[in-house]
């Protein structure tokens, strides 16, 4: 789903408040194939809850990193994701697209807790309503249109040409969908950054139910900041197990509180799940995002939501030339470039 249209090739661009992601993929008769992969950090400051605050600063690094990746693509496909976009699914009297795009800003109006001229409008019709026969399910997106501006001023600003402003649930979706085309059941995607964590539930091959929380692997890092009184950088390393701790278990406890926190969110998002849709049953939970990447986190998922869980490889269906790319490498990134492989699969789409 794209706030904008669409065009052939396509820079996947995701901009994480901790590093932005590139994929650029080709298309070949046997499918997709990665033609360029890479991410460059970002200071913890220049992008706060899903606002660019550092427009110069974040633009310089996407610019240095197309440089080092030697892309030359214009048009991009990036996403947003937060309190500014509502996701809603309705139930309205069967129209065509053309027909629904016609009157969809009087339609959406009733949904949407902004005023409609301060929002983009877009939808998608995921088909008949199992109620009537009159009737069809329409996934409705709206966007703030200041934080819309905000990206497509920051992208300009990179020398680059908004396509497609997508929202990160669907780009998570639609990386989902390509490796999973046969997957029917209902299952849970929850890609963990380092400031947010998107949620979409969907059942074959469309979403059920979205949600953002404003959580992530952040807050482990600033608070093994302040308990070892180091910088950004050597909490990280704390983090990740390249640099030893002086308390170890001080750690532990730090990682155990924060993910405690995305269990308790996801039960509750499950719980919602069940309440709204009777009979309901969870499949599957498919991790993805930087935060995934902590060790185990798959099994303790498992473990306390009693959900089967397993971190998602959005690259298994995508050609990958070992001798360009370090296979080590791309398994080490693709969990956190999860939703850049879905921005990029958009790729020549028509919506
Ligand atoms: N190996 C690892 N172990 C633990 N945490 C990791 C690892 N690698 C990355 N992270 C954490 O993942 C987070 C970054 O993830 P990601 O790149 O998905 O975030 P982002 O997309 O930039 O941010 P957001 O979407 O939240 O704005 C950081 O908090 C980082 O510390
Ligand atoms: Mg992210």
């Amino acid at each position: 789903m794209g706030l904008f249209g669409a065009s052939k090739s396509i820079l996947g661009l995701d901009i994480g408040s901790y590093s932005i992601k590139a994929v650029v993929l080709d298309q070949v008769k046997g499918g997709m194939v990665l033609n360029t992969i890479g991410q460059v950090a970002l200071p913890p400051e220049a992008i706060i809850e899903g606002t660019i605050q550092e427009r110069e600063v974040v633009a310089a690094a996407i610019k240095n990193l197309l440089k080092s990746l030697k892309v030359n693509l214009k048009n991009v496909c990036t996403s947003i994701s937060g309190y500014s976009v509502i996701i809603k699914k309705i139930t309205l009297p069967k129209a065509t697209r053309d027909e629904l795009a016609k009157n969809i800003e009087v339609e959406a109006e009733q949904f949407i807790p902004f005023d409609i001229s301060e929002v983009n409008v877009d939808f998608q019709i995921i088909g008949e309503s199992s109620q009537s026969e009159d009737q069809m399910e329409v996934i409705l997106v709206a966007a703030k249109k200041e934080v819309i501006d905000g990206y497509v001023d920051l992208l300009t600003a990179a020398a680059l040409k908004p396509t497609i402003i997508d929202v990160d649930v669907f780009a998570l979706e639609n990386a989902f969908t390509h490796t999973h085309p046969d997957v029917r059941e209902t299952v849970a995607l929850i890609d963990i950054g380092a400031n947010k964590m998107n949620i979409n539930i969907i059942k074959d091959g469309h979403s059920l139910m979205t949600k953002d929380a404003a959580i992530g692997g952040a807050t482990i890092t600033s608070e093994i900041q302040d308990r070892f009184n180091v910088d950004h950088h050597e909490a990280e390393a704390i983090k990740m197990g390249g640099r030893d701790a002086p308390d170890q278990e001080a750690v532990e406890e730090i990682v155990g509180r924060a993910v405690g926190n995305w269990v308790a969110e996801s039960r509750r998002t499950v719980d919602y799940l069940e309440a709204s849709y009777p009979g309901e049953k969870l499949t599957h939970i498919y991790l993805s995002g930087g935060s995934s990447r902590l060790p185990g986190l798959d099994r303790y998922f498992q473990q306390e939501l009693e959900i089967p869980t397993s971190l998602f490889n959005a690259f298994e269906k995508i050609g990958v030339n070992q001798k360009v790319f370090d296979p080590s490498y791309i398994e080490s990134i693709a969990p956190q470039a999860s939703i850049c492989l879905g921005l990029a699969l958009r790729r020549g789409e028509t919506l």
